[in-house]
C-alpha cells in the first residue's frame, strides 16, 4: 500500500464540536478541507480558523437527513474535489421521555435520526467507497459511540444508530482493507458539545473536543481499526456487550442510565 498522506479531507458536521476540532487538527499548508454543516456561520468561524493555519476550506453547507440529497451532495463533492479522507461526523441524539407512567421517544425525531446518524451515512459510504477502490487510495472514518457497545434506555435510537454504523464500518473495513480503502470506526465517550449537554444520565470522564480530535487523528494514522476512548468508560462499556445481556441492563440502569 502507498503511504497514506491526506491532503484533501471532507468532514461532515464541521460546524458542530468534534467536526470544527477535527478541522483545526488537520488544519495546516497543503491540506484542502471541505467542511459540511448546516449553520453557515459556525462554518464560517471554523473556516476562518483554519485558513489561518495555512489550509484552504471550502464550504459545503448541507441537510443531510435526508439520503438521496445526501448522495447528490456527496456525488458532487467527488467529481469536484477528489477526497482522500472522508469523516462522516455529522449526527444527532434523541431522549426518552415520560409523561404519566408512559414513557417513548418522539418518533420524528428518531426517524430524522436514524436517517441521518446511519442510512444517510451508508448511501454516501457506498459511493466513497467505490471512488476509493478505483484509486486504490483513501480512509473512510465513521464516528460512532460508545454507546454503540450496548443500548441504553434513555436513548434507543440513538444507540441503534451508533451500533448500525460500528457494524457498517466493520464490515467495510474486512472488504476494503486489499483494495487500498483504510476504514476506521470512532467510539468516543462523552465529549462537550450541545449534543452531550442534551443527552441524559452521568457524563463520566467527560473531554473537550480538543482533545477528543487528537486522540481521533493519531489513531487514524495509524490506522487502528476502531479508535475507542476515553479509557476505562470504552473498557467498561465493551464489556457490557460481553456480559449476559441480563447482567448488563441491569448495570446500565444502577449506572443511571435507566429510564423512570
Ligand atoms: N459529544 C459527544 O459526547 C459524542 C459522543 C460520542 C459520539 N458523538 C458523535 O460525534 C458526532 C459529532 O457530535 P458533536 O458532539 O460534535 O455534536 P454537535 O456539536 O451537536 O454537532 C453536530 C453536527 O452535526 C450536524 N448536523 C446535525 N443535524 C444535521 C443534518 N440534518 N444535516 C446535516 N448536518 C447535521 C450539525 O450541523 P449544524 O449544527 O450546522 O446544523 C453539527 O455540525 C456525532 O455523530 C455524535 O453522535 C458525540
Amino acid at each position: 500500500m502507498r503511504t497514506f498522506n491526506p491532503q484533501v479531507i471532507v468532514i461532515t458536521g464541521a460546524s458542530g464540536s468534534i467536526g470544527a476540532a477535527l478541522a483545526e487538527r488537520y488544519a495546516g499548508l497543503g491540506i484542502t478541507l471541505i467542511l459540511q454543516g448546516r449553520d453557515e456561520s459556525r462554518l464560517q468561524r471554523v473556516q476562518k480558523n483554519c485558513e489561518s493555519l495555512g489550509a484552504e476550506v471550502v464550504l459545503m453547507p448541507a441537510d443531510l437527513a435526508i439520503p438521496e440529497s445526501a448522495r447528490v451532495w456527496m456525488r458532487l463533492i467527488l467529481e469536484e474535489t477528489r477526497p482522500d479522507l472522508v469523516i462522516f461526523n455529522a449526527g444527532m441524539n434523541t431522549n426518552v421521555s415520560t409523561h404519566h407512567g408512559i414513557s417513548g421517544e418522539d418518533w420524528q425525531a428518531s426517524d430524522e435520526l436514524i436517517h441521518l446518524n446511519l442510512v444517510a451515512v451508508m448511501a454516501m459510504a457506498d459511493l466513497v467507497a467505490r471512488f476509493m477502490q478505483q484509486r486504490q487510495y483513501g480512509q473512510m472514518v465513521f464516528i460512532s459511540s460508545l454507546a454503540g457497545y450496548f443500548g441504553l434506555p434513555v436513548t434507543p435510537s440513538y444507540c441503534a444508530s451508533k451500533a448500525g454504523l460500528k457494524a457498517y464500518a466493520e464490515a467495510l473495513r474486512g472488504g476494503l482493507a486489499h483494495k487500498g480503502v483504510r476504514v476506521n470506526v470512532v467510539m468516543p465517550g462523552y465529549v462537550s458539545s450541545p449534543m452531550c449537554d442534551a443527552m441524559l444520565g452521568p457524563k463520566t470522564f467527560e473531554m473537550s473536543p480538543e482533545r477528543a480530535a487528537a486522540i481521533i487523528h493519531n489513531g487514524l494514522a495509524r490506522n487502528k481499526a476502531r479508535i475507542s476512548f476515553p479509557f476505562p468508560l470504552n473498557f467498561g462499556t465493551w464489556w457490557l456487550a460481553v456480559l449476559p445481556a441480563s447482567v448488563s441492563t441491569w448495570l446500565v440502569r444502577l449506572m443511571g442510565y435507566g429510564v423512570k
